[in-house]
């Protein structure tokens, strides 16, 4: 089986290897816990490390924070961008005020985003973050709009990584209970200050490390610690 190595120190090691090509990856967690540099990271080390061009697509920021938080690790960003191995394309959410229409717009939002994967021949995807959907729907359509966007996912021929904000239950995965289930993987982070740590909940197709372990925030970004384990009961 051909496997996407995310680069992220320590995290490959924990996945026998790296994400199995194509998978849909959940990376859940409270606020602050390191999704978002995490997924930024997989797909800065995609471009620079393993010749694999990454689009970003923000649900939340602006394209200018999301720069600004990469090259706060000083990551070159830039040079990946212009060499078409990295772009940032901002899904604004606006259109789903006016709730009438909803699949077919969102359909039109997702044919602009297999634009964008087309047009630097993307193969790593991240979608930061799902959480925003719960802010224009119900959760019964929203169960059926996240069935649908990674079912859509799928067709794109990526290996994906998808955000969601989860309170501050260790043992929850997701913000609408149906993410995880969706997904064929899911990576938990937690912070219990001043504990970083990450766990591998699921990864279909692969065996993997069961334990959660150390992460820290470096200046070079995320590193897992494969090692060390964290006992369950420090995790809040
Ligand atoms: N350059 C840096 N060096 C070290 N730590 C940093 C750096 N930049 C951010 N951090 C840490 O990372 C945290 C933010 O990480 P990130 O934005 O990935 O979290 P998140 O899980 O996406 O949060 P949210 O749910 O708010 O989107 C900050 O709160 C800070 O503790
Ligand atoms: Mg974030």
């Amino acid at each position: 089986m051909e496997r996407v190595k995310t680069g992220i120190p320590g995290l490959d090691e924990l996945l026998s290897g790296g994400i199995p090509k194509g998978s849909n990856v959940l990376v859940a967690g409270g606020p602050g816990t390191g999704k978002t540099i995490l997924a930024t990271q997989y797909l800065y080390n995609g471009g620079l490390q393993y010749g694999e061009p990454g689009l970003f697509v923000t649900l939340e920021g602006n394209v200018r924070d999301i720069a600004w938080n990469m090259e706060s690790f000083q990551w070159d960003i830039k040079a990946l961008q212009d060499q078409g191995m990295f772009n940032i394309y901002r899904l604004s959410m606006e259109f789903m005020k006016d709730r009438t229409r909803v699949e077919e717009k969102l359909n039109e939002q997702l044919d602009e985003i297999a634009k964008e994967v087309e047009s630097i021949n993307a193969k790593r995807l991240v979608i930061d973050s799902t959480t925003v959907f719960g802010a224009y729907m119900e959760t019964s359509m929203l169960r059926t709009t996240l069935f649908k966007l990674t079912d859509r996912l799928k067709t794109f021929g990526c290996t994906t990584l998808l955000t969601s904000e989860t309170q501050s239950n260790k043992n929850v995965y997701s913000a609408f209970g149906v993410e995880e289930f969706v997904v064929d993987g899911v990576l938990a982070l937690y912070f219990s200050p001043p504990n970083r740590s990450l766990f591998v909940r699921k990864m279909r197709g692969t065996t993997h490390d069961k334990n959660p372990h150390p992460l820290e925030i470096t200046q070079k970004g995320i590193v897992v610690n494969p090692r060390d384990n964290i006992i369950w009961d420090a995790i809040k």
